[in-house]
């Protein structure tokens, strides 16, 4: 376990673990669309990530990529539910590596947000209950269904760490299914993973020790972690930090806050109209929450737009990490652009029209509004 470094500078170096990042800037793990229909990593995936790497974010979060076919949610999102793309994803880390950037795979089980028609199986979730994020009823999970799971997140860890992945990131955010398990209105389960805190934690505890079980006490394992749904009856901050304290007392090596779901209407994950200051930093007194209660680095992402807030959320309010996402997809080397004296505020104006090519255009790009459009979120 690792404190983080209060007061330090956005461009100063940090470690986690024996993972050296050079600056406090994360690319948040962001679904491309630019995989085959199997999960498979494409060429111009791995363009997308070497570009992302040379425009000097200090670590890649890549996007959710799931353990298990049935956790697939949006069309040509990564796969590692099998040892199939092991070439795929050693050039991937390769080309990241070689042009200077560290990368960590954030893993996921979408549970009740997918449907038959985007995996190819019935959707599986604690309850069987359709809750408004799910698209349909899934099934409730039985005992064998857990014990498949978390062994899928192990499993895929330890892919991750073999094909030389810096680190992973458990999806604990956005509705998916770690996230259901925590939630009492996802979790209505009367077993020993359902009913208090405790027990809706359970689920994400296991998943975090079988990882850790299979990638050993060295590897960075950090966590994307929801500190509220923004729902009536949702997680809330205090079960939220709970599961935080827990995770760090087990050894989680980095807590990312994030908060909403797709359910969460205009609180939800992946906010529109940032267009003045007071919009950004949209999960910063959650994550200030969150670091209260742990020893390990915080990253906290959300609306970061300007320098300006970036260097408040870091230098002020000592979190370790500030992580960007739609920023990247418009200006992949705003890092740099920054560190280099440019200090403009990011491009990007949250209207989320970047993920429509992701949905059917063969991977997300940054769309330009024409006049009296709007745009839409989907994560
Ligand atoms: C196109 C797109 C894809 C996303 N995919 C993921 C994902 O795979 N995993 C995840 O945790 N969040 C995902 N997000 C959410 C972002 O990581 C981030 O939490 C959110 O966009 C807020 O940050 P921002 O204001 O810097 O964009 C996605 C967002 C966008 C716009």
């Amino acid at each position: 376990m690792e404190k983080g470094n209060a007061m330090a500078g956005v461009f100063e170096s940090i470690q986690i673990k024996g993972l050296s990042i050079s600056n406090r800037l994360v690319r948040s793990a962001t679904w491309e669309g630019m995989c085959e229909q199997d999960g498979r990593p494409t060429p111009k995936l791995i363009d997308w990530y070497e570009q992302l790497a040379r425009g000097g974010v200090g670590l890649i979060i890549t996007g959710y990529t799931y353990v298990r076919p049935e956790g697939k949610q949006l069309p040509g999102k990564m796969g590692l539910y099998s040892n199939a793309f092991e070439r795929e994803y050693r050039t991937l880390v390769d080309r990241v590596h070689d042009a200077g950037g560290k990368m960590v795979m954030q893993l996921v089980h979408a549970g009740g947000q997918t449907e038959e028609k985007n995996s190819g199986f019935p959707a599986l979730a604690p309850s069987g209950i359709k809750v408004k994020q799910f698209p349909n009823l899934p099934r409730a999970m039985t005992s064998k269904d857990i014990k498949e799971v978390i062994g899928a997140f192990g499993v895929a860890a330890q892919r991750a760490k073999a094909y030389g992945f810096d680190g992973v990131q458990i999806h604990g955010a956005h509705g998916y299914l770690v996230n259901q398990f925590l939630s009492p209105l996802a979790n209505q389960r009367t077993d020993e993973y359902g009913g208090s805190m405790e027990n809706r934690a359970r689920f994400l505890f296991e998943v975090y020790d079988e990882i850790r079980e299979q990638v050993g006490h060295d590897y960075p394992v950090m966590i994307k972690l929801n500190a509220a749904d923004h729902l009536d009856g949702g997680l809330e901050l205090e079960d939220a930090c709970f599961a935080a304290s827990r995770l760090w007392e087990k050894g989680i090596d980095a807590i990312e806050v994030s908060s909403g779901t797709g359910a969460s209407g205009k609180l939800g994950p992946v906010r529109t109209k940032i267009l003045s200051p007071d919009k950004e930093a949209y999960n910063l007194e959650l994550a200030m929450a969150v670091k209260e209660r742990v020893g390990c680095p915080v990253m906290v992402v959300g609306g970061f737009r300007s320098l300006e807030q970036v260097e408040t959320a870091i230098e002020e309010k000592s979190l370790d990490f500030v992580c960007l996402s739609r920023p990247l997809i418009r200006e992949p080397d705003l890092p740099n652009r920054w560190a280099e004296g440019d200090t403009y505020p990011a491009d990007c104006i949250s209207c989320n029209k970047c993920f429509q090519p992701g949905m059917f255009k063969g991977g997300i790009y940054c769309v330009p509004l024409k006049a009296g459009e709007k745009g839409e979120g989907k994560d």
